[in-house]
């Protein structure tokens, strides 16, 4: 039985009368100060080369990379999480173009902040994209991935990217102990106010699928189980959370986002550094084939899934939708 006496004299709908009310009351918003735009570098000239599985996304060589920050710019997206699309003649077991004086990643870099030096950029930190095993980490003659070895190849990188002028490096690795020691080795070369954004808990992701196809960088062998997290769990993003946040990162990153909503609340409510969330690659291959097929209306999706994101907890979002995103506001006179 209704527990209501009628007349009713509470009435939630009272709240959602009109646009104008719903706009009031409204919990959660998303800035386009809170996007980032994952952008996919490659080595050459004109070159604009379309990501098949996701469509709107390229991977760009350097000069149309620079037009494409333009055009983000004209929307309010000025901040940028940059990966390097390496040939296969430029990998090795230890990653070492990576780090190395003539790589094309580090001198895009140094390029973007010269012409525009307000651009946030972040850097990818993790031997993938540069390995030819296809692993974050170093991997030994028994196939296994080396932690701690790992590390000093990582520093190298943060520390060339530092040099470039990267402002936030993005150790998306997973190794243990990488936050602190990469710390140390920026700070010992007197990079004191380059930032960590740390990928803290990473989950080994189905949907990163795509991303791998955009880089050409899957594991030649194995999987990344044994250094990225089982999606089944969530106190054990906790104990990253805190390991990285005592370590000094400026930032904690859960990823993927919305399978993980759980987890981004979490780690809001344990830490005290702002948390981004990565909408993965995915997740917008999958929103954008629904799209494709008229099954789902793209500007609503969008909204929905970034402001619930955001609702979760994240301050910052990593998505590819940024530009469009930002696009849409503007044509709406947001
Ligand atoms: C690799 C890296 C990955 C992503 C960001 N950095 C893939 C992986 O761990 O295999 C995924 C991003 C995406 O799917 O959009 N260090």
């Amino acid at each position: 039985m209704i527990a209501y006496s009628f007349p009713m004299h509470i009435r939630p709908r009272r709240n959602r009368q009109s646009e104008v009310i719903r706009n009031m009351v409204r919990e959660s918003r998303l800035h386009t100060d809170q996007l980032v735009q994952p952008l996919f570098l490659v080595d050459g000239r004109d070159l604009q080369e379309p990501i098949a599985s996701m469509p709107g996304q390229f991977r760009w060589s350097r000069e149309l990379m620079l037009e494409e920050i333009d055009r983000c710019l004209e929307v309010g997206i000025s901040r940028f999480a940059v990966f390097p699309v390496v040939g296969e003649v430029n990998k090795d077991k230890k990653a070492t173009y990576g780090h190395a004086p003539g790589n094309f990643y580090l001198k895009a870099i140094r390029t973007i902040k010269e012409i525009y030096p307000d651009v946030l950029l972040i850097g990818d930190v993790a031997m993938d994209p540069y390995s030819k095993d296809g692993h974050d980490g170093l991997v030994d003659a028994e196939g296994n991935i080396v932690n701690d070895e790992t590390l000093p190849i990582l520093a190298k990188m943060a520390v060339a990217q530092a040099q470039a002028g990267i402002d936030l490096i993005g150790p998306s690795d997973m190794m243990d102990g990488r936050v602190r020691y990469l710390r140390d080795a920026l700070d010992e070369k007197g990079f004191t106010q380059v930032g960590i954004m740390s990928y803290t808990a990473k989950y080994a992701s189905a949907f990163y699928g795509p991303f791998r196809e955009a880089l050409d960088s899957a594991p030649k062998s194995g999987n990344k189980k044994t250094y990225q997290m089982d999606p089944a769990n969530a106190r054990e993003a906790l104990r990253e959370a805190a390991l990285d946040e005592a370590e000094g990162a400026d930032i904690l990153m859960v990823k993927p986002a919305l399978a993980y909503l759980d987890i981004i609340r979490a780690v809001k409510e344990q830490s005290r550094v702002p948390v981004a969330a990565y909408h993965v690659s995915g997740e917008y291959a999958m929103l954008m084939a629904a799209v494709k097929e008229g099954w789902l209306e793209l500007e609503p999706a969008v909204t929905e899934t970034l402001t619930c994101i955001r609702r979760a907890g994240a301050d910052i979002i990593l998505t590819y939708l940024a530009k469009a995103y930002a696009r849409m506001l503007r044509s709406h006179g947001g």
